[in-house]
C-alpha cells in the first residue's frame, strides 16, 4: 500500500510516504519553503497545506498521486469545534474545522491526479501516538502522548499491543501541559509554541521557588488525566516584552515551570505504569521534546525504557497518520530505522552547485578525516552530509560542527546562529565512548535526553557542558552512521576529546539549512571555517 501522511492544522506542516509499511520519506514544509515553522498556527492558515514537502516525498518514492491507496490527515474535523454561525466565536475556531473538511478538495489542488475520495482523517492524538509506538523498535509499550492541543483534547494515555493501540484516557481541554508552557514561554518574552526549549534551557539557571503555586494549580486527578487552573504569571515574574531582558524571577518561573512538569510526567507514567505493568515508554506529543523532562522521566519512572519520537513535535503526526492507516489497511509496519528522512544529493550534483557558485574547493580521499584536521586546528565547520533530518534536531547530516574544549565556541557558534547566549549547545560522541564521559540513558541517537557530564570531563569539553553540569547528547553508532563516526574518531586520534559539539546548520530565525543552495548561503553569510559538502571541502580563505 501507498500512504500519503498530511500534517497541515496548527504548526510545522510536514508530509510522509509510507509504502508496504516502510516509512519511504518525510519532510517539514519549512525546509522547503524557507519560513520557520512553515506557517502561523491559527485558524486562517489551516487550509495550507505541505504542498512542495508532499510532492517531494512522492517524487522520491516515484509515486504518482493517482496511485496512492490513501492519505492519512492527522486531524478529525468530527471531533474539533462544530462551525456554528457565527464564525467568530471561540477564536474562529470553526473555521479550522471547516477548511480540515475541505481538505480533500484542497489536497486534490495541490496534488492533481490524487482521488479526494481516499484522504482518511487520523485523531490529532492518535497520530501522535501512532508516530511513537509504530515508528518505535518495540511494538508492544505504554504510550503518552502529551502537547498543547488537538482537535479537543492535550493527551492521550494508552497501550499499544502488537502494533494495536488501546486507548486508556484522554484529558480534555482547557487543562493542557503544553498550552501552560506556551503561555509562560510567551510571558517570558519568547515566541510562543517555538521556543519553548529556551524556557528549559533557562530553568536551568533559577531555583524552583515558585513550585509551591505550580503544584496547587497544576495536579493529577488520580484517572490518568490532570487539571490546569488559570496561573497568574505576572504575580510571580513580570512580563517580559520579546526580546526583553530576564532576571532572576524569571528564570525562577521557569524553573519552576520546568520542575512542575517534570513532577507531573512521572505522576502520568506511574498511573499508566499501574494500568499496563510494560517495560517499555513510548512518548510524543511537542511536550515530549522537553529533554531534561524526559530525563527525569527516564530516571524516575516506573518504565525500564523510554523511546522519543524524535519529530515529537506536529510535525512527525503526518508519519504518524501514515502510519496508522497504512496499518489499518492491513500492512506489517516496520519501525523506523533513522531519522534522515529527507533530501540528498548525489555527488555530480553537489559538485555542480559548487562549481556554479565559483567557489574553490577540493575533494579529499575522506571528508570525514578532513573534517577531523579542520575542528582540531579549532574551525567552525558545516557539514552537510546524506538525507537530512525528519524533526527538530541535526543530527549529523544538516549540522555545524565545533571543539568542544575550547569554551568560547558556545559564543562563537551562538552568534552565528543568532541565538541567546544561554542556549547551551550539545555534544555528538561514539556509542562506544558515551558511558565514559556522560550518566544516562544509552544509546541516544535523536537527542531527547540530557546526560550528566562526569565532572573529571568537565573542564575538559566546557563548551558543551550546560551550566547546570548536563549535556543533550547523541550517540553515534558506527553501524548506522558510519561517516559521522569517522569523524568523531578522527577527532579524537587528534585531539584526545571523543566528543564535537554539534548543532544544527541555520542563521538566526531560519529553519535548517536542506538543500545545497541553503548551505552554501548559510556558509557564505556566516563565520563558519569551512563547509563539507557531501565529498567536497570548501575553505574559507582566511582559516
Ligand atoms: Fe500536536
Amino acid at each position: 500500500m501507498r500512504v500519503l501522511g498530511i500534517n497541515a492544522v496548527f504548526h510545522d506542516p510536514s508530509a510522509a510516504l509510507v509504502v508496504d509499511g516502510v516509512v519511504v520519506a518525510a519532510a517539514e514544509e519549512e525546509r522547503f519553503s524557507r519560513r520557520k515553522h512553515g506557517k502561523p498556527p491559527v485558524p486562517f492558515s489551516t487550509w495550507e497545506l505541505p504542498e512542495q514537502a508532499a510532492r517531494w516525498c512522492l517524487e522520491h518514492g516515484g509515486v504518482r498521486p493517482e496511485d496512492l491507496d490513501a492519505v492519512g490527515y492527522s486531524y478529525d474535523p468530527r471531533l474539533g469545534p462544530e462551525p456554528n454561525h457565527d464564525l467568530a466565536t471561540d477564536g474562529w475556531e470553526g473555521l479550522r474545522t471547516l477548511y480540515v473538511r475541505r481538505a480533500p478538495l484542497f489536497l486534490k489542488a495541490a496534488l492533481p491526479g490524487l482521488d479526494p475520495s481516499r484522504v482518511r482523517f487520523v485523531p490529532h492524538h492518535v497520530a501522535h501516538a501512532a508516530s511513537a509506538y509504530l515508528a518505535a523498535p518495540s511494538s508492544t509499550a505504554s504510550v503518552l502522548v502529551l502537547d498543547g492541543r488537538g482537535e479537543c483534547a492535550s493527551h492521550l494515555a494508552g497501550r499499544a499491543v502488537e502494533g494495536e493501540l488501546k486507548i486508556l484516557a484522554i484529558q480534555a481541554l482547557p487543562h493542557s501541559l503544553g498550552l501552560m508552557y506556551e503561555e509562560v514561554t510567551a510571558h517570558l518574552g519568547f515566541r510562543r509554541s517555538s521556543d519553548e526549549y529556551k524556557v528549559m534551557a533557562l530553568a536551568a539557571y533559577g531555583r524552583p521557588r515558585f513550585l509551591d503555586v505550580l503544584r496547587a494549580a497544576v495536579r493529577s486527578t488520580g484517572d490518568g488525566g490532570f487539571v490546569v487552573a488559570p496561573i497568574e504569571w505576572a504575580s510571580l515574574a513580570p512580563r517580559v516584552d520579546p526580546g526583553g531582558a530576564w532576571g532572576e524571577a524569571h528564570a525562577d518561573l521557569a524553573a519552576s515551570v520546568q520542575a512542575r512538569l517534570e513532577e507531573m510526567l512521572v505522576e502520568l507514567a506511574r498511573w499508566l505504569h499501574e494500568q499496563t505493568g510494560d517495560r517499555d515508554l513510548v512518548m510524543a506529543g511537542g511536550v515530549a521534546l522537553n529533554c531534561v523532562a524526559n530525563s527525569h522521566l527516564a530516571e524516575r519512572g516506573p518504565f525500564e525504557r523510554v523511546w522519543v519520537q524524535p519529530a515529537a513535535g506536529d510535525a512527525g503526526t503526518a508519519l504518524g497518520a501514515a502510519l496508522y492507516v497504512a496499518q489499518r489497511l492491513g500492512d506489517p509496519i516496520a519501525p523506523m530505522p533513522t531519522a534522515a528522512l529527507g533530501r540528498e544529493w548525489p555527488e555530480a550534483a553537489l559538485r555542480a552547485w559548487l562549481e556554479t557558485a565559483a567557489v574553490p574547493f577540493e575533494r579529499p580521499r575522506d571528508i570525514a578525516e578532513a573534517t577531523a584536521e579542520v575542528l582540531a586546528a579549532n574551525g567552525v565547520v558545516a557539514w552537510f552530509q546524506g538525507r537530512s533530518e525528519f524533526g527538530p534536531r541535526a543530527l549529523g547530516h544538516r549540522s555545524l560542527l565545533a571543539h568542544p574544549a575550547h569554551p568560547d565556541n558556545l559564543r562563537r557558534l551562538n552568534d552565528i546562529k543568532g541565538r541567546e547566549q544561554f542556549r547551551p549547545v550539545a555534544p555528538m560522541i561514539r556509542l562506544e565512548r558515551a558511558a565514559d564521559v556522560f550518566e544516562g540513558p544509552l544509546p541516544s541517537p535523536y537527542m531527547l535526553f540530557t546526560h550528566r557530564v562526569r565532572p573529571v570531563w568537565r573542564p575538559r569539553i566546557p563548551a558543551v557542558v550546560h551550566v547546570d553540569g548536563t549535556a543533550r547528547i547523541q550517540t553515534v553508532d558506527a553501524d548506522e552512521e558510519p561517516l559521522v563516526a569517522r569523524m568523531l574518531a578522527g577527532f579524537e586520534r587528534r585531539t584526545g576529546l571523543p566528543a564535537v559539539v554539534n548543532t544544527s546548520l541555520n542563521t538566526a530565525g531560519r529553519p535548517m539549512v536542506d538543500d545545497p543552495r541553503d548551505a552554501l548561503e548559510c556558509f557564505g553569510s556566516a563565520p563558519v571555517d569551512a563547509l563539507a559538502l557531501g565529498p567536497f571541502l570548501v575553505r574559507r580563505r582566511a582559516a
